[in-house]
Order: structure tokens, then C-alpha cells, then sequence
């Protein structure tokens, strides 16, 4: 239908333009009847529709229609697979069209700054990269079928405790760099129909009402056209937040905050124009939604149940496999243990809990593979406490099996939106199961079901860990597959499991006090702190094992030397040299020795997933740009390359990197450095404009009695002494001649440059 958004506009009453900026249900947008506008439905997400009618709430505690339940977005990061994320976004929009949702609130990709993060099931990684990757592919598959998609939580919501009032204090280059690179790519890329502003502060002020983030780095640097809403109940101050670029209001307020804008415009306080511009953008993406809704839209539940489990199976990760123990031979004796295997735990809670169309049978699944299956439970399914009597039964059936199997890992109170964990150990009753069970028999395997790490003391007593971490609902045909040897696990960690809790950088400043939380630890988040400060992890992040293995050979480089307005091809050859098909993620890092800046040893540029049958050999290019080179400059506020040897690392994990070439890159800008009386040598010397004065100031410190003429056997140390001398104390270690004044004309040659 045509519609003139202008024209409505034009015609639309105050009261009709301040209501609009408010829902009309718990998840829907208002409709304007007289104009023809409808209103539109929204619903949860990320990884299911939870499409509630009657009886909406927060936090996913009402039942809501039955919809696939794919795996989370943890689960998902872990395939490294963008076709995959791509399909199940698809999949997804799908259900959207025969549901009628115009907007899937999802998906959340916010950082892993801490393991403790009680929503980290629902978020991507704790690397920008991988996070921007995964989340384009979700919002491009979704938004192809003609539905919106809410980016959130826009942004720096990387914990639960204290969301709705925490004050995030975080620097400048390391905002840029890890929290908002992520939004930035995807928004830039994919363009999803709409953000969604985060609870928190950043640096002072509500997301809701940050124009900084809203207006001036997501509209006006980024481009990003669609609507802002807020998170649920986000508002704090309804017509700042007009001001500062957030659009529609989450869930409806009543008439409280219309009255609000309205008496603002009134008294002069808020501008007509900032309300239109709000109503504006509104309108065009509610008309867009209408536009593109599909009539007597379905979907197959069959279908969508297998790529649920397609999903499942690629994003597994094995992280131990002494003496080849999985995969397990068909028809083994096996004791199946723990109660997780009959009742699942595949998806997270809040939010994002949905209802499925149907959910498999773990203990049914392996049954299809062998029959010789004695099952304990080991622990009870919903507490804590440890049931010696259903140990002493696991460890009967593990005695009397060729090999163990123990489904363990963290039950639903553990890891929930609005919360985080107050520590990363495991349930009581389930460390003390493995320990025990391992005590009987050594060929035991552990599926982990989980949505973050945990540290796991018992790890030198299995054999076989899967990472299995939130399966989704077709969980159980996937992890019989997987156990079996029917599918090649190939998932990669996207998150560094350290070996304990005090190991993450984020430890000592999480979840923060009084009011705030500082990111004192920068930009070193996940193994960008772990790689640089030498410490070893439990599982590195990009780790994973597969049946199979893989050798990478002729790494080549298109170029050595280049600007930074060029562009470097990256090409390796991987052969599958192991006996089963399978899948390699291969991971291209880029570092810089010498940087004037603080930079983490290297940082993921690129990565590939490739298939692999067994012998055969297959080569994988990457193109990095400018931005693979560059780090956030806060003295220009932007991204820059500098001059200098950049290393470039394929890698099959952050800790196993199996081929290194480098390239000289030449930047093609300057950053204009203002010289200040505080001002060293050193930056002096690495001024490569400034050599002349440099050199002038160096005759000073050179006559009799001054500094150099009592280091001149000593050039080393002259180097050292210089480099940290500030201009103005060169007057107390040269022959005298330099005064201030000449430091005031010198200062005035510096900054203008000539
Ligand atoms: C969550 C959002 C969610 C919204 C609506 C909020 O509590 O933070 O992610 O989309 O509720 O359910």
C-alpha cells in the first residue's frame, strides 16, 4: 500500500505523534487507523520465537506458542559458520511470517567481557570479529524474509547484576574497539531494521538517552536508518531520550510519558523537529514491516527440527580426546549417565526461553545407535545436593560398561537473564559424579551442557570432553551422531575457558560496586589478555578437535610491502590428512611488534570453515582490509593504520599458530601531534617530520658539560635518558644555551609543523 510518510506526518496531531513513541501491547507498536497504519508485532528471540499473546512477560515465565527452539547464540558462535547462522536466521524469519511477527528481538551480541555473566548463553563471543561475522549472517538470513531484526543490547551490557542502573565506565579506544565494533560491523553491513538500546549507562549516561551512542555514532557515523527501541522498561526519562535519538518506547507506559513529550513541546523544552524525525523513522520501518508481510505463511517443522539439528552438530566442540576413545563403536556397552541425558538442558532462561514444536530424546537418540545401554541418574536433576545413593548406582553401571558416558554441566538457576553466577564451578553433585564415576572407569566422556565455561577440576581424569554447551531442541539426534561417529564434530571455541575463575581479566572488576564498573582492563578481553600476558587457559579460544586432522602448508602473501588504502590477499593450502571427511575453521590473527600503541599480541582478522574429504587438499584465501590493520586513535577519533611491519598468523587456534608471514604497510595519513613544555624526545624521535628540530635540540644537550658530551661511549643509555626527557627539562642538561624562550619558539615551529 502507498503511503505518504511525509504527508501523514504533516497531518498528524501532537497527541497522535507523542503517543506513537510509546507501544500499544506488551509487543506490539500502535497503529494509526485514520492513516492507514497498522500496528506491528514483535517478539523474542534470538534463537526461537517466543511469541506470547495473552499473558506477555519479561523474563519467559508464560508459556508461549510452540516454535523451533535452534541452538543459542553460544552455540552457534562456536560453528564459525556464517552459511549455517545464515540459514538458521532464515529459518527463524520463517516462523516470524506464520507467527506474524514483523520484528525478531534478536540478535544479542554483546562481548563476553566475564565467564560469570549470567546471559552469556545468549550472546556470541568475546572477540568483535567473530560477533560482527555471526551476527550479519543472523540479521541478513532473517531480514531476507521480510522481517525486521532488533540488534541489541546497544551497548557495553556485559552483565546482569545491576543492568538496569549500572554505570559502565569504559575508555574511549577500548569502547570502539571491542564493545561497539561488533554493532558497528553488522549494523554498517546488514542494516537490521532496528537497535535496541541497552539498560546501563555508558560513562554516565542511560543508554536510552545517550546521544553519543544513539545519535552520533549510530545515525550519523554508522548510517544506520531504521528505529531504536528501548530494552523492556529501559526509559528513564522519556523526552531526553527523544532528544537523544531512541525512538519507540518498550513496553507501553501508559499515557504517562505521551503527556510528558507532549507538555515538553508545549513549554519549548523538546523541538517539533527531534519528535518528527522520532515518528519519522517509526513510521517508514512499520509501513516496511507491513509491506513485506506474506500472506498464509507456514513452515515445516520437520525441516526446521533438521536444521535445528545441523546446527547442533556443527557447532559441538570436542575439546579432549585421549586415545582416540570417541568416536564410540556402535552397539558398546555403555552406561549412560546423569539426568541431564533425560531431562535436557538446550536452551538458556529469560527472554529467550521458548516453548519447541518438539524436542528430542537424548537416551532415545543413543539408543538408535546401541542397545546396550544401562542409564543411571547420578545426581538429581534440580538441586545441588549430593545423592550418595545415586552415585553409588552411576558407578555400578560405569564398573559393568565398556565406557561411561556423563551428561553433566550447569542446571537452569545457575545461568539466567537478570542474574549472573557468583562463581564458574559446576553443581556440587555433578563434579563429585564425574569424579567418582571416573574412579571405576577410565574410558569415561563428559558432555558438557552449559551456556559458559566452568572450570573443571576433574578434566586430567576423562578421556572425551564434548562442549556441547546449549543444543537446541534437535540436541539429542545431534550428540548421538556426534558420539558415534555419524558427524564429525568441527565447532571452535568462541570464548577462552580459563583454567579458573581469578585467571579473567575482568575478575577484580566484576560486577563492580557502588553504582559502576570500571573496564580497567582495556582492550585485553578474552585472549587478547590471556595471549599477552602468558598465561595459559584451560581451552584456548578458535580450540577444537575433530576425527580427523589437518596440515597447513604455502602460506602466501599477494604483497610485502603496501599502503593502507590496499587491500592483502592471505592464501594457505589445508589438507585432510586424517581418514575421516571433515570440517576445518582456520583462523587468520593480526599483529604488530612495535606499535607506538598498547595493542594485545594479536587480534582475529578472518576465519573459514572449509569441508575436507579424507586426502584432499583445498586452499583458503582472506582479504584484509584497512580496518584489519588499525586500532581506535583517541587523538583523532578514528581508526589508524601505522607505519610498520604487521604479522599475519594462520592459526587452528589462538594458541596454535601454524604459519606466520608479514607485510610492511605505509600509512597514507599523519596524525598531526600537538607538542606540548611535557612533551619527550622520544616522541620527537619518532616523528619523522620533525627530525630537523629534533637534531636542533640535540646540539644543545651536545656542547661541553652537557648531558651527551658525559654518554658519548654510551650511545644506549644517551638513547634511553633521552627518550623519556620532556622539552622542558633539556634546559637543565644542555651547556645552558637553551632557555625558555627558545623553547617557546621551538613549541611554535613544532605545532606548526614547519
Ligand atoms: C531483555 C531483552 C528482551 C526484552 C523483551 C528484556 O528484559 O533484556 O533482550 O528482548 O526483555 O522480552
Amino acid at each position: 500500500m502507498e503511503r505518504n510518510i511525509k504527508k501523514i506526518l504533516s497531518q498528524m496531531t501532537l497527541e497522535e505523534k507523542a503517543a506513537m513513541c510509546s507501544g500499544d501491547s506488551f509487543f506490539s507498536t500502535k497503529g494509526l487507523k485514520r492513516f492507514g497504519i497498522p500496528s506491528i508485532s514483535m517478539s523474542d528471540g534470538p534463537h526461537g520465537l517466543r511469541k506470547q499473546d495473552d499473558s506477555a512477560d519479561i523474563l519467559g515465565l508464560n508459556a508461549s506458542t510452540k516454535a523451533t527452539c535452534f541452538p543459542p547464540e553460544v552455540t552457534l558462535a562456536s560453528s564459525f559458520d556464517r552459511r549455517l547462522i545464515q540459514n538458521v536466521g532464515k529459518a527463524l524469519g520463517v516462523e516470524c511470517q506464520a507467527l506474524g511477527v514483523s520484528i525478531l528481538l534478536g540478535p544479542a551480541i554483546n562481548i563476553k567481557r566475564s565467564p560469570l555473566c549470567g546471559r552469556n548463553f545468549e550472546y556470541l563471543s568475546e572477540d568483535p570479529y567473530l560477533t560482527a561475522e555471526m551476527a550479519s549472517a543472523y540479521i541478513d538470513g532473517v531480514q531476507s524474509e521480510g522481517v525486521g531484526t532488533s540488534l541489541k543490547h546497544f551497548a557495553a551490557n556485559n552483565q546482569e547484576d545491576f543492568r538496569l542502573s549500572l554505570d559502565v565506565r569504559v575508555d574511549e579506544r577500548t569502547l570502539r574497539e571491542i564493545y561497539l565494533s561488533g554493532f558497528e560491523a553488522a549494523v554498517i553491513k546488514s542494516q537490521p531494521w532496528t537497535v535496541m538500546c541497552a539498560y546501563n549507562k555508558v560513562n554516565g549516561h542511560y543508554c536510552s538517552e545517550n546521544k553519543y551512542l544513539l545519535s552520533d555514532i549510530l545515525r550519523d557515523e554508522w548510517g544506520f536508518d531504521g528505529f531504536v527501541v528501548s530494552d523492556w522498561g529501559a526509559v528513564a526519562h522519556r523526552v531526553k531520550a527523544i532528544d537523544a535519538g531512541l525512538d519507540l518506547e518498550m513496553p507501553p507506559s501508559g499515557r504517562q510519558n505521551t503527556i510528558k513529550i507532549i507538555q515538553a513541546v508545549q513549554e519549548g523544552r523538546l523541538g517539533i523537529a527531534s519528535l518528527d524525525k522520532v515518528v519519522d523513522r517509526l513510521l517508514r520501518i512499520i509501513v516496511k514491516a507491513a509491506d513485506s508481510k506474506k500472506q498464509n505463511a507456514s513452515w515445516d517443522i520437520v525441516k526446521h527440527h533438521s536444521i535445528a539439528k545441523e546446527a547442533a552438530m556443527e557447532s559441538m566442540v570436542l575439546l579432549k580426546n585421549d586415545q582416540k576413545i570417541l568416536p564410540l563403536k556402535k552397539d558398546c556397552d555403555l552406561a549412560l549417565i546423569g539426568a541431564m541425558a533425560k531431562i535436557p538442558r538446550y536452551q538458556g532462561a529469560g527472554s529467550s526461553h521458548v516453548n519447541p514444536s518438539v524436542l528430542d530424546d537424548i537416551y532415545e537418540e543413543i539408543k538408535k545407535k546401541t542397545n546396550n545401554i544401562t542409564y543411571a541418574d547420578g545426581y538429581e536433576r534440580y538441586t545441588d545436593r549430593v545423592d550418595e545413593s545415586l552415585i553409588k548406582e552411576a558407578k555400578e553401571a560405569a564398573l559393568h560398561a565398556d565406557t561411561a558416558i556423563v551428561f553433566a554441566g550447569l542446571t537452569e538457576e545457575y545461568e539466567s537473564e537478570g542474574y549472573d553466577r557468583p562463581h564458574m564451578r559446576m553443581p556440587e553433585n555433578h563434579i563429585r559424579l564425574i569424579e567418582e564415576v571416573t574412579k571405576v572407569q577410565e574410558n569415561t566422556v563428559v558432555v558438557l551442557c552449559n551456556g559458559a565455561p566452568v572450570e573443571m577440576p576433574w578434566i586430567g581424569n576423562v578421556r572425551g570432553l564434548i562442549e556441547a554447551y546449549l543444543g537446541g531442541q534437535a540436541f539429542g539426534g545431534a550428540i548421538a551422531d556426534i558420539l558415534f561417529g555419524d558427524a564429525n564434530p568441527c565447532g571452535k571455541l568462541a570464548e577462552t575457558f580459563p583454567a579458573r575463575l581469578s585467571h579473567n581479566p575482568s575478575h577484580i572488576n566484576f560486577p563492580g560496586e557502588q553504582g559502576h564498573v570500571d573496564y580497567k582492563e582495556g582492550l585485553f578481553i578474552g585472549y587478547r589478555y590471556y595471549d599477552t600476558k602468558q598465561i595459559a587457559p584451560l581451552f584456548p579460544f578458535g580450540y577444537g578437535l575433530t576425527y580427523t586432522s589437518f596440515v597447513y602448508t604455502g602460506m602466501s602473501l599477494d604483497k610485502t610491502r603496501m599502503t593502507d588504502e590496499e587491500s592483502l590477499q592471505v592464501s594457505i593450502n589445508i589438507k585432510n590428512v586424517g581418514e575421516m571427511a571433515g570440517k576445518e575453521i582456520v583462523q587468520l590473527y593480526v599483529g604488530k611488534r612495535d606499535s607506538n600503541v598498547i595493542r594485545p599480541v594479536k587480534e582475529l582478522k578472518g576465519f573459514e570453515k572449509i569441508y575436507l574429504e579424507p586426502g584432499e587438499e583445498k586452499t583458503v584465501t582472506f582479504s584484509l582490509g584497512k580496518r584489519s590493520f588499525a586500532y581506535y586513535d583517541t587523538t583523532i577519533h578514528d581508526w589508524f593504520v601505522e607505519s610498520g611491519v604487521y604479522r599475519v598468523m594462520a592459526a587452528s587456534s589462538a594458541e596454535d599458530i601454524r604459519l606466520e608471514e608479514s607485510v610492511y604497510i605505509e600509512s597514507t595519513e599523519r596524525i598531526t601531534h600537538t607538542y606540548t613544555r611535557y612533551s619527550t624526545l622520544g616522541e620527537l624521535m619518532d616523528d619523522p617530520d620533525q627530525k630537523r628540530i629534533y637534531e636542533e635540540i640535540i646540539g644543545y644537550l651536545r656542547g661541553e658539560g652537557a648531558l651527551l658530551s658525559n654518554l658519548n661511549d654510551n650511545p644506549k643509555m644517551a638513547e634511553g635518558m633521552l627518550r623519556g626527557m620532556a622539552l622542558c627539562s633539556v634546559y637543565g642538561f644542555s651547556n645552558t644555551a637553551f632557555d625558555e624562550e627558545t623553547l617557546q619558539d621551538i613549541l611554535r615551529r613544532l605545532n606548526k609543523n614547519d
